[in-house]
């Protein structure tokens, strides 16, 4: 079972376990096929975190997370007198964390691949030079982001131009890197001629990744985040990441209440979520960095007396002021242009990747000559203490910016198994709301009972701390819920859709089950 967000890559995935390919072996083709099917998000020139549960009941984690060039520092982004630069960290050769992606993909298959790394690559490759025809949202979204294309890139690409659905859509340049990356392996990335003209592009841009940048790169097996919530295990991403600790503090705090009895829905049901979440994004900004660089206190967070005592201050009847939970800023900003995909092979290996370039289309610089889009992952860091970011959040000194560390994360690819048996495999993009759509994904199934169907195309909402709302989809909840709400305090906010869940749930007869958010043109895939 193949859960991504394009037919085409859904596709690849499943003709390579056609082929024999494992789970594994399918991740990685997925995410080539991606980065040319789905470049405001799928990519070659970002990064991610793979999540992965072996049929033998053997966790992994990689983290294959861009990382700041060696040049970076705290103040980068920082006029003389010490003011925020409006767009350097988004949308400037300055912008961009050194590419994760390749490595990563390198690594997990030296690790668990079973074809051949070229038979990996090569459907991404026939993609890009035999051209894909572009979806209604892609050319919309393609559309959308010419001025910002024009405004940031050196040269012409196959990006500029006015496109239509249906549009025969080639990326031959792209197809020539892909190339170098199917035949030489990471060498062909982080060395030799895409090497070139990304230090090129770079120089042009006057960008701060240089060849050293690039051939120091190294994607990090780290230990995967595993702890249980009732009869489950929650096998999930640890730091960089604050996905798997936020999502195993949200668990074990609303276990502690009878969210069964709740109506779904209901002004008790978000109002209850909403102050756990308040609670836990709190910590997330304060607590959370780069493990390589900052001590996160894992163990301290999770902990059930910690969590039951958070709750202390929680008022069923009114809502907690989020100034008075903390006095601590949240950390990051996050795009919500990030993807997600879920493998389960026939053997029962599970994998969970979320991968991204942080907003649509990353930076929105693509490598003159090698035709891929560049991350702007760099503003995940907090630029400045204090100063709020993108998303109006502000930040601290776990995530402030420091040479060749990693930005903080939410993204929270996700294995769950049930009486030690797999049972879900989950994950969306979303920025801040990707922790609150798994969360709420999984209860929805977990605790509301729900059909996998249901429960992710449920509507969602989100709260983090600050800013003090709670964000909702539009028709979430109805008008006596959200006046129940208002009455209690809380503020809400409609907002555009939260998150893009792609999940595959195993049934206790072994079938599995697959679910693509038909908030995109997501598409899930079995054989
Ligand atoms: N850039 C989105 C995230 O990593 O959370």
């Amino acid at each position: 079972m193949v859960v991504t967000a394009h037919p085409l890559a859904t596709k690849v995935g499943l003709d390579i376990m056609k082929k024999g390919g494992n789970a594994i072996d399918a991740s990685i083709a997925v995410q080539f096929a991606l980065a040319v099917v789905y470049p405001r998000a799928g990519n070659i020139g970002g990064g991610g975190f793979m999540v992965y549960r072996s049929k033998d009941n053997a966790y992994a984690a990689l983290d294959f997370r861009e990382k700041a060039p060696k040049q970076s520092h705290r103040d980068m982004y920082l006029d003389s007198l010490g003011n925020v630069i409006e767009g350097l960290s988004l949308k400037s050769h300055m912008a961009v964390g050194v590419p994760g992606v390749v490595d990563g993909m390198v690594k997990a298959h030296q690790k668990y691949g079973s074809l051949s790394w070229k038979e990996l690559v090569q459907p991404a490759f026939e993609l890009a030079q035999g051209g894909i025809l572009l979806t209604q949202k892609e050319a919309d979204k393609l559309n959308e982001t010419q001025a910002d294309f024009k405004a940031v890139n050196t040269k012409d690409n196959v990006f500029m131009g006015t496109f239509s659905k249906g549009q025969l859509f080639k990326q031959l340049e792209l197809a020539e890197t892909l190339a170098r990356i199917r035949d030489e392996g990471e060498k062909g990335f982080y060395e030799g001629p895409t090497a070139d003209l990304l230090v090129e592009e770079m120089k042009r841009g006057n960008g701060i990744i240089t060849h050293d940048d690039l051939k120091s790169y190294d994607a990090v097996w780290r230990t995967p985040f595993a702890e249980p919530y009732k009869s489950y295990t929650i096998i999930s991403m640890p730091p960089p990441s604050s996905g798997g600790i936020a999502l195993c503090q949200l668990l074990n705090t609303l276990e502690q209440y009878p969210i069964r009895d709740m109506e779904f829905h209901s002004a008790e049901h978000v109002h209850l979520v909403t102050e756990i979440e308040r609670r836990v994004y709190a910590d997330r900004a304060t607590h959370l960095g780069d493990p390589d660089f900052w001590e996160v206190p894992q163990q301290q967070l999770i902990a059930e007396p910690y969590l039951i005592e958070r709750m202390n201050d929680f008022n069923p009847d009114s809502a907690t002021s989020s100034e008075k939970i903390l006095a601590g800023e949240f950390a990051t900003k996050e795009s919500e242009e990030t993807t997600h995909f879920s493998i389960v092979d026939d053997e029962g290996n599970a994998v969970s990747v979320t991968t991204t370039l942080n907003l649509n289309y990353g930076s929105k610089i693509v490598v003159g000559g090698a035709g891929f889009f560049l991350n702007n992952e760099m503003d995940d860091f907090s630029v400045k203490p204090g100063v709020p970011n993108y998303f109006g959040l502000v930040g601290n000194e776990g995530n402030a910016i420091e040479s060749e560390k990693r930005m903080l994360s939410s993204m929270t690819p996700s294995i769950i198994l049930k009486d030690d048996q797999l049972y879900m495999v989950v994950g969306t993009p979303g920025g801040s709301t990707i922790i609150t759509s798994v969360f709420q994904t999984f209860v929805n199934v977990a605790e509301f009972e729900q059909p996998l169907l249901d429960a992710v195309h449920n509507k969602r909402f989100h709260s983090q701390w600050l800013p003090d709302k709670i964000f909702i989809e539009e028709a979430t909840l109805d008008s006596t819920v959200i006046r129940q709400l208002e009455e209690m305090g809380h503020t809400i906010e409609e907002r555009r859709p939260i998150g893009r869940v792609e999940a595959i749930l195993v049934h206790p007869d072994g079938k599995l089950e697959g679910v693509a958010d038909s908030r995109g043109d997501d598409d899930a895939g079995g054989l």
